[in-house]
C-alpha cells in the first residue's frame, strides 16, 4: 500500500550524490568535529535553565532521573549509531524510518523532528535572552523589559497581578493603536545571526561551534569544582521530598537536556567517514553529558535547598545565594555560549531533514537546493530562521518545553523500534555495530526483576494507578504503558529481538508516561495537521509513488 512504501536501503546511499542543482554538501567533519557538534548540541538551556525545574519538583532525587534519561538515551543513541552505520544520508530519523517503517511513518518522524529542532531552539532563544539580558545588566546596560520577555508571558502577568519582568513590561511598553509592543528583542537577534552563520556555510559554524563547546565545557567544570566546596551534604536529605512522582515530574527538562545528540546523525552527507564516525561522535558527546549532568546535579542540589531551585538560571541562583558574586558573570558568558552552540547545531540539523524529504518529493524542490557558492540548503536555512523566529512573537517557554521533548521522544521511539525490524547484517571492519544480546530469555527476566523491585519497594505503585479518583487522568499513559511493556517482551521473546532496541523502547516509552494528558492532546492535534500537509502534497510528489506508476 502507498502509504507504508520503503525506501530500499540500497538506494538511500546511491542518492547522496543527487543533489538538486548539482552541487554537493562539503565533506568536512572529522569524528572529534562530530563529538564537539554533539556536545554543542547537548548542553544549553536544559543545564542552565529548565535543570532548576526539574530540581524544583524532584528534589536531589532528579540525579536518578538524569541516570534514567541518559540509560534511555544511550539505548537510543547506540540505535541511532546502528542505522547511521547503514543509512548514511542527512535525515536522519526521518530517513530510518523511511526504510525500515515505511513512507508515511517517515513523514510522521520528519514531522516530529520540526518539534525537536525548530521548536526545541525557541525554548533555547528565550533562555539565552535571559542570561544575555544578565550579561547587559552586569555591564551597566539596561534594555527596556518590553524588549526582554515574550507578549504571551508579559500579559500573563499583568492578567494574574504578578509584580516583577512581565507587569512591568505591560506597563510600559508602547502602543500602535491599542496593541502593546512586547517582544523578546535578543532571542530574535541571535535567531537571526545564527540563521546568517549557518547560511554562509558548515566549515564556519564548525569552528565557531568547536570554539564554544570548550569554552563551555571549561567553564562548567570550573562550576564544578568551585561548587563542590560549597556542597552541604544535609542538602541531600530528604533525597525525595516529593516523592518519585515530584522526580518524574521533571520528564521534559531533564530529556530536553539530552536532546542533541542525534543531531550529529543530520550530517552524515559532511561527514569524512560518516559510517565509522557517526556513532562514534553520537556515542562519545552523550557519555561525556551525561557524566556532566550527573555531577552538575549533585552540586547544584548540595548546594542549596531543593526548594531555592526553582527559577530559571539556577547555575547563577546558587551562587548567588552562597555569595560567590565572582561566578555569576562566569556562569552567565559559560550559559549564552552553551546556548548558542545549542541553536548554532540545530539550526543545522533542521535544513538538512527537510533536503531529504524534499530530495524524497515529500517536500517541495526548492527545500533540496544547495546554495551554489555556500554549499548549504539556503532555502530551507532560511525557512528555518523563520519557523524558529515568527513563534518567538507569540508563544512562550512552557508550552515549547513539554512540546519538543514529547516530540523528540516520539521519534526516539520509532528509532528504536525500527532497529528491530532491520534486516541482519553482515560485520564489516571500520563501522558500527550495534552488540545482539537476543532478548529471548534477558528481557522477560528483567521485567520480572523490575515487578518484583516495584512491588518490594513500591507495594502501592500499581494499586495506586487504578485509583479513579484523584489522578486518573495523570495516570493513563502508565496505564498504557504496562500492557504495551508485556506485549513487547512477548515478541522479544518469540522474535528473538535484540535487547538493545527493546530496552531503549521501553525506557522511552517509560519517560513519555511522564507528559501530561494536555500535551498528548496537543501532539496529537499536531500530528493530524502533519497527516493533513502529508496527503495534500507528499503523498502525491513522493519518488516512490512515481517510481510504482
Ligand atoms: N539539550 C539542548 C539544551 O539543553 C536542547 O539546550
Amino acid at each position: 500500500m502507498g502509504l507504508f512504501r520503503k525506501k530500499p536501503l540500497n538506494t538511500v546511499n546511491a542518492s547522496e550524490g543527487e543533489i538538486h542543482g548539482g552541487h554537493a554538501l562539503g565533506r568536512h567533519l572529522s569524528v572529534r568535529d562530530l563529538t564537539f557538534f554533539g556536545i554543542a548540541a547537548i548542553i544549553g538551556a536544559g543545564s542552565f535553565s529548565s535543570m532548576g525545574q526539574a530540581c524544583f519538583s524532584g528534589g536531589p532525587g532528579v540525579v536518578l532521573l538524569f541516570v534514567l534519561c541518559g540509560i534511555a538515551c544511550g539505548f537510543t543513541a547506540l540505535c541511532y549509531a546502528e542505522f547511521a552505520a547503514r543509512v548514511p544520508a542527512s535525515g536522519s530519523a526521518y530517513t530510518y524510518a523511511y526504510v525500515s517503517f515505511g513512507e508515511v511513518f517517515a513523514w510522521i518522524i520528519g514531522w516530529a523532528l520540526l518539534m525537536e529542532y525548530s521548536i526545541g531552539n525557541i525554548y533555547v532563544a528565550f533562555s539565552w535572552s535571559g542570561y544575555f539580558t544578565n550579561l547587559l545588566d552586569g555591564l551597566g546596560l539596561h534594555l527596556p523589559e518590553w524588549l526582554t520577555i515574550n507578549y504571551r508571558s508579559a500579559s500573563k502577568a499583568f492578567v494574574e497581578g504578578t509584580a516583577g519582568e512581565g507587569m512591568n513590561a505591560w506597563t510600559t511598553a508602547p502602543k500602535l493603536g491599542s496593541l502593546r509592543i512586547i517582544f523578546d528583542l535578543p532571542a530574535v537577534m541571535i535567531n537571526a545571526l545564527i540563521t546568517w552563520l549557518v547560511y554562509t556555510g558548515v566549515k564556519e559554524s564548525r569552528n565557531a561551534s568547536n570554539a564554544m563547546v570548550i569554552v563551555k565545557l571549561a567553564i562548567i567544570a570550573l562550576v564544578v569544582i568551585v561548587g563542590a566546596f560549597y556542597v552541604d551534604i544535609n542538602n541531600w536529605v530528604p533525597f525525595m521530598p516529593n516523592g518519585f512522582g515530584g522526580v518524574m515530574a521533571g520528564v521534559s527538562a531533564v530529556f530536553f537536556a539530552y536532546i542533541g545528540f542525534d543531531a550529529v546523525s543530520t550530517l552524515a552527507e559532511e561527514s569524512k567517514d560518516p559510517q565509522r564516525d557517526l556513532p562514534r561522535g553520537m556515542i562519545w558527546s552523550l557519555v561525556i553529558c551525561t557524566v556532566v549532568y550527573i555531577l552538575l546535579a549533585l552540586v547544584l542540589t548540595g548546594m542549596v535547598g531543593w526548594s531555592q531551585l526553582g527559577v530559571s538560571d539556577p547555575l547563577a541562583e546558587v551562587f548567588q545565594l552562597r555569595g560567590v558574586k565572582w561566578m555569576l558573570f562566569i556562569v552567565s558568558i559559560a550559559a549564552v555560549v552553551a546556548m548558542t552552540s545549542v541553536m548554532l547545531v540545530f539550526q543545522l540539523g533542521q535544513p538538512r531533514i527537510w533536503m531529504s524529504m524534499s530530495r524524497d518529493g515529500l517536500l517541495p524542490k526548492k527545500f533540496a537546493s544547495i546554495h551554489p557558492k555556500y554549499k548549504t540548503p539556503g532555502f530551507s536555512t532560511i525557512v528555518t530562521g523563520l519557523v524558529v523566529g515568527i513563534p518567538i512573537f507569540f508563544t512562550d517557554e512552557t508550552f515549547i518545553l513539554d512540546f519538543t521533548s514529547i516530540g523528540t521522544l516520539f521519534a526516539f521511539v520509532l528509532v528504536c523500534g525500527g532497529v528491530l525490524v532491520l534486516p541482519q547484517r553482515a560485520k564489516e571492519k571500520g563501522r558500527f555495530h550495534l552488540p545482539h544480546i537476543n532478548s529471548r530469555w534477558n528481557a522477560p527476566i528483567l521485567l520480572l526483576v523490575v515487578l518484583s523491585l516495584i512491588l518490594r519497594f513500591v507495594p502501592d505503585y500499581f494499586p495506586g494507578l487504578l485509583d479513579v479518583v484523584g489522578h486518573a487522568a495523570q495516570n493513563i499513559p502508565q496505564i498504557f504503558f504496562w500492557p504495551l511493556t508485556v506485549v513487547v517482551i512477548v515478541l522479544a521473546h518469540i522474535k528473538n529481538w535484540s535487547l538493545v532496541p527493546v530496552l531503549g523502547l521501553l525506557s522511552c516509552c517509560y519517560l513519555l508516561t511522564g507528559m501530561a494528558v494536555s500535551n498528548w492532546f496537543w501532539f496529537a492535534v499536531w500530528l493530524v495537521i502533519g497527516l493533513a500537509c502529508y496527503f495534500a502534497y507528499g503523498y502525491r510528489h513522493s519518488k516512490l509513488a512515481s517510481a510504482q506508476v
